[in-house]
C-alpha cells in the first residue's frame, strides 16, 4: 500500500482496541519467566556447546604472538577461533571496527578470539590459558584533546554544517548573547540482557537464535561479513532484554558464534559477560558542546548556533548532537555543525535518542540560561520563539506541533506558578528546592515495512512480521492493530515476531517502530479484507467487520466461516510517498522537574516528574507511558550519574559493569506523571500515530540540570551533575 496523500477515515479510527490501555498480551510470558530469550533456548537445537569470548587487553597495536596450545589441551575443549583461522571475514554495513579482531587491534576488549568447549565453565576455564603478546601502539583517547583535529561530518545524511541567514554577523550586533559550553559523556547501553547467540549449521544453511532489534540489517551484516548468501542466514528474535540502540546491529556474540559452530561443527552459544559489554559493543559517544545565542531584549531569538565536537574510530561517525537545534526553535539567522575527531575508544554508535539526548541535556539548559538573562520565565521564552514551520526551511510546515501546549498544560499541571524565579531561595529542612523545565522534539521516521495475515478456519488472526518487542509493546500494539482492522476480539489475535522467515518490517530504532509496523500490519489487513469479500461475492468498499462476522447488505457470514478449511493469507507493506518531505514530522514534550539537593553533601533527590508529550494517536496509553516513565528514568540517569569512566592512557571504560557503570534504582525516582495530549496526525501513516520512546528522553537530562540550578544557584554545564560540582558552592558545605 502506497501512503501518498493524508490519511481519511478508515477502521482504525473506530478505536474500539487501538487507543486503549489493554494489558500486554506478552505479559503473562514475561511476568511467569517463560518467554524464551536467546541465551536460555536450550530447546531449539540439541548438542550446543559453549563458546567464551576473549577480548584485546589493549586499545591499540597488534598481536606479537598468540599461544593456543595450553587451553586446547584444557577439559572440554572443542574449538578455538582467531583471526588466523577463520577465513576471510568482510566487514557489515553498519560496524566500524572489526568484531573479530587481530592482529591489528582497533579498541580495546575487541574479540581476538572464541574457545569453545563443553560447558560454560570450561569454555571459560580454557580461555584464561590462552597466551597473547601484544605491540602495544599510542592512541588518542582523549576527546578535549584530540577535539581541534576534527574533520567535518554530517551525521545520518544530514548536510554538512547546514545553517541560513547570516549567523556570524547576526550573533556579535544582539542585544542579549549566549556563549556556552556544555559536555557530556560518554554513555553505555548498560541492557539488563546481554548480547547473547546460539548459532547453528545445517550444511551451509545458518540459523542464528539472538537478541537483536533489527532483524533485515543483521542478517545481511551477518551473510556480508561472513561471506555467505542472506538467504543461507535465518535469524530468530523474538525476545529482547532490552537493547537502547546496542542491538541494532549485528556484534560480536552472533557472528562469533557462527564462527565457533562452523569450527567445533556443532551449534555453539555465546553471551558477551557484562565485563566485556562496555568495550567490546558500541556506546554512546562523549560530546563537547558549544551553544550561541542571540535575542533581542524583549526575548525573539535573532541568532542561534550550535556546535558539537565527539570522537569514533576511523569510518566511524558523529554524536548528531545539534540535530533538534535545526528545529526546535524559530530564528533567522541559524548555524549547526558536527565535528568528528577520531579517537582509538571502542566505537561509538547509536544509544537512546542518539543525537536529540545528548543535544537537549546542553541545548535546554542553555534556554534556561539565556531565559534568566532576559529576565523571561524560561517557559515564556519557549513560547516566544515557538516556530509552526521548519525554520531552514519555511515553506515546510510541521505536520502537528502542540509544543506550547504541551508547556502550558505542564505548567499548570505541575503548579510551575509556585516555582521562585530567585534560585536557592527555597529550603525544606536540609534540602534546598527548586523546579526546571526543559522542551523535547524528537522526529517521526516513515520507514517501509512489511506483514503477513492469516485468517484460519476458527476465526483467528496470525500477524506475521519480522518486527521485534524490545521491552516496548510492539506485540500489543500490533495485536490491536489486526484486531481493530478485522473485527474481532485481542484474544483472537496471534502475533509472531522477530523471524527473519516473516515479512521485513521497520524493526525497532530510532522510535519509528510503533508507527511503522503497525501501518505495515493495516496495510496486509487491508489486503486480508479485500480477500474475505471476495470470497464471499460482498463488495469490499461496504462489508463491515466486526464481532467476528462480516456483514455485507442483510447478509452476514462469521470469519471462521469465510476463512474455510484452507484459510486466507494476505501480505502487504506500507511504502511511503512525500510526505515526509512536505511536511517536518516531529513529536514534542515539555518536562518538568522538582529537585531537592542537600545543603550540605550536594545529594540530589528528584521529588516529582511530569512530561507532557504531542506524539500523534497514542496507540496504547499504557505501553506508551511505561515507555516514557522508562525514558524520563534514563534522563535522570543521564543527569546525575551515568557515566563511562575513560583512562586516557590505556584507553579503555574502566567502570565496565553495573557495580561501577551507575543507572537509576527506584529508590532514585518518584512518582511519575505522563500526559498525552489529544493528536492525531493524518501526515504520519493510516495509524496517524508516531513514537514516543525516545520522545521521553529528550530533554529530561537539562529539566533536571535547570531545577538542581533553581534549587542552589549552581549552573553545572558538565554532565553527570554528581556532587563534587555542587559543594564549593553550597551554604553548609
Ligand atoms: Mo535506538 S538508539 O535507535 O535503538
Amino acid at each position: 500500500m502506497r501512503f501518498d496523500t493524508p490519511a481519511t477515515t478508515n477502521p482504525i479510527d473506530q478505536l474500539k482496541i487501538v487507543g486503549k490501555p489493554v494489558d500486554r498480551i506478552d505479559g503473562p510470558l514475561k511476568t511467569t519467566g517463560t518467554a524464551p530469550y536467546a541465551y536460555e533456548r536450550h530447546d531449539v537445537v540439541p548438542n550446543q556447546a559453549y563458546g567464551y569470548v576473549v577480548g584485546s587487553a589493549i586499545a591499540k597495536g597488534r598481536i606479537a604472538s598468540i599461544d593456543l596450545s595450553t587451553a586446547q589441551r584444557a577439559p572440554g575443549f572443542l574449538a578455538i577461533v582467531t583471526a588466523d583461522n577463520a577465513g576471510r571475514l568482510g566487514r557489515g554495513r553498519f560496524n566500524t571496527a572489526r568484531l573479530l579482531g587481530g592482529p591489528d587491534i582497533e579498541h580495546y576488549h575487541q574479540a581476538i578470539a572464541l574457545v569453545v568447549a563443553e560447558t560454560f565453565e570450561q569454555a571459560r576455564a580454557a580461555a584464561q590459558l590462552v597466551r597473547v603478546d601484544y605491540v602495544r601502539t599510542d592512541g588518542m583517547f582523549d576527546l578535549a584533546a584530540a577535539k581541534d583535529s576534527w574533520t567535518p561530518a554530517a551525521g545520518l545524511g544530514a548536510p554538512a554544517d547546514p545553517g541560513v541567514g547570516d549567523f556570524a554577523g547576526a550573533f556579535p550586533t544582539a542585544p542579549i548573547q549566549l556563549d556556552a559550553a556544555y559536555t557530556t559523556p560518554d554513555h553505555s547501553h548498560a541492557m539488563m540482557e546481554p548480547h547473547a547467540s546460539i548459532a547453528a549449521w545445517e550444511g551451509d544453511s545458518l540459523t542464528v537464535w539472538t537478541s537483536n532489534q533489527m532483524i533485515n540489517w543483521t542478517v545481511g551484516d551477518l551473510a556480508q561479513t561472513l561471506g555467505i548468501a542472506r538467504e543461507k542466514v535465518r535469524l530468530i528474535s523474538p525476545f529482547i532484554g532490552g537493547g537502547f540502540g546496542g542491538k541494532l546491529f549485528l556484534r560480536a556474540d552472533a557472528l562469533l558464534a557462527a564462527l565457533g559452530a562452523r569450527a567445533a561443527r556443532r551449534p555453539v552459544k555465546v553471551a558477551l559477560p557484562r565485563p566485556l559489554m562496555a568495550n567490546n559493543t558500541t556506546h554512546r559517544p562523549a560530546t563537547i558542546q558549544r551553544i550561541r545565542i542571540g535575542a533581542t531584549r524583549d526575548g525573539k531569538i535573532t541568532a542561534i548556533g550550535h556546535e558539537s565536537w565527539s570522537g569514533d574510530l576511523p569510518g566511524g561517525g558523529p554524536e548528531n548532537a545539534v540535530q533538534q537545534t535545526r528545529l526546535l526553535y524559530a530564528g533567522a539567522n541559524r548555524m549547526t555543525a558536527t565535528r568528528l575527531a577520531i579517537l582509538d575508544l571502542p566505537e561509538g554508535n547509536a544509544m537512546r535518542a542518539p543525537g536529540e539526548a545528548p543535544g537537549l541535556m546542553a541545548l535546554e539548559i542553555a534556554m534556561d540560561e539565556m531565559a534568566e538573562k532576559l529576565g523571561l520565565d524560561p517557559i515564556e521564552f519557549r513560547v516566544r520563539n515557538d516556530t509552526q514551520v521548519d525554520p531552514e526551511n519555511p515553506g515546510r510546515p510541521f505536520s502537528q506541533r502542540q509544543l506550547i501546549e504541551c508547556l502550558r498544560t505542564g505548567a499548570e499541571r505541575f503548579g510551575w506558578n509556585k516555582r521562585n524565579a530567585q534560585p536557592g531561595r527555597l529550603r525544606d529542612g536540609r534540602w534546598l528546592t527548586g523546579m526546571g523545565v526543559a522542551a523535547g522534539l524528537r522526529n517521526n521516521l516513515l520507514t517501509t515495512s512489511a506483514a503477513r495475515v492469516r485468517l484460519d478456519h476458527r476465526g483467528v488472526v496470525t500477524v506475521e512480521t519480522d518486527m521485534t518487542d524490545i521491552g516496548t509493546g510492539s506485540y500489543t500494539i500490533i495485536a490491536q492493530t489486526a484486531a481493530e482492522m478485522m473485527g474481532v476480539p485481542l484474544d483472537k489475535v496471534v502475533v509472531r515476531l522477530g523471524d527473519s522467515s516473516f515479512p521485513v518490517s521497520a524493526g525497532s530504532g530510532g522510535q519509528w517502530g510503533a508507527n511503522n509496523s503497525t501501518a505495515g500490519v493495516y496495510a496486509a489487513c487491508v489486503k486480508l479484507r479485500e480477500a474475505v469479500a471476495q470470497k464471499l461475492g460482498f463488495n469490499s468498499a461496504d462489508a463491515v467487520f466486526g464481532d467476528g462476522q462480516v456483514r455485507s447488505g442483510n447478509r452476514t457470514v462469521s470469519l471462521a466461516e469465510a476463512a474455510g478449511e484452507s484459510g486466507l493469507v494476505a501480505e502487504d507493506a506500507i511504502e511511503y510517498g512525500d510526505l515526509g518531505k512536505q511536511y517536518q514530522q516531529s513529536t514534542f514534550v515539555a518536562h518538568f522537574v522538582e529537585v531537592g539537593v542537600d545543603v550540605a553533601t550536594g545529594e540530589t533527590h528528584i521529588r516529582r516528574m511530569l512530561a507532557v508529550c504531542a506524539a500523534g494517536r497514542i496507540l496504547n496509553p499504557k505501553s506508551a507511558r511505561s515507555q516514557v516513565i522508562g525514558a524520563m528514568t534514563m534522563g535522570v540517569g543521564a543527569a546525575l550519574m551515568e557515566q563511562l569512566a575513560v583512562d586516557k592512557r590505556r584507553g579503555f571504560f574502566v567502570n565496565h559493569d553495573l557495580a561501577g557503570y551507575e543507572v537509576p534504582v527506584h529508590a532514585d525516582i518518584p512518582h511519575q506523571e505522563v500526559i498525552f495530549l489529544d493528536e492525531t496526525d493524518p501526515i504520519s501513516s493510516p495509524m496517524k500515530a508516531k513514537g514516543v520512546g525516545e520522545l521521553g528522553l529528550c530533554g529530561v537530562g537539562a529539566a533536571v540540570a535547570n531545577a538542581i540550578y533553581n534549587a542552589t544557584g549552581i549552573r553545572v554545564r558538565d554532565y553527570p551533575i554528581t556532587l563534587d560540582k555542587l559543594l564549593a558552592g553550597l551554604p553548609e558545605a
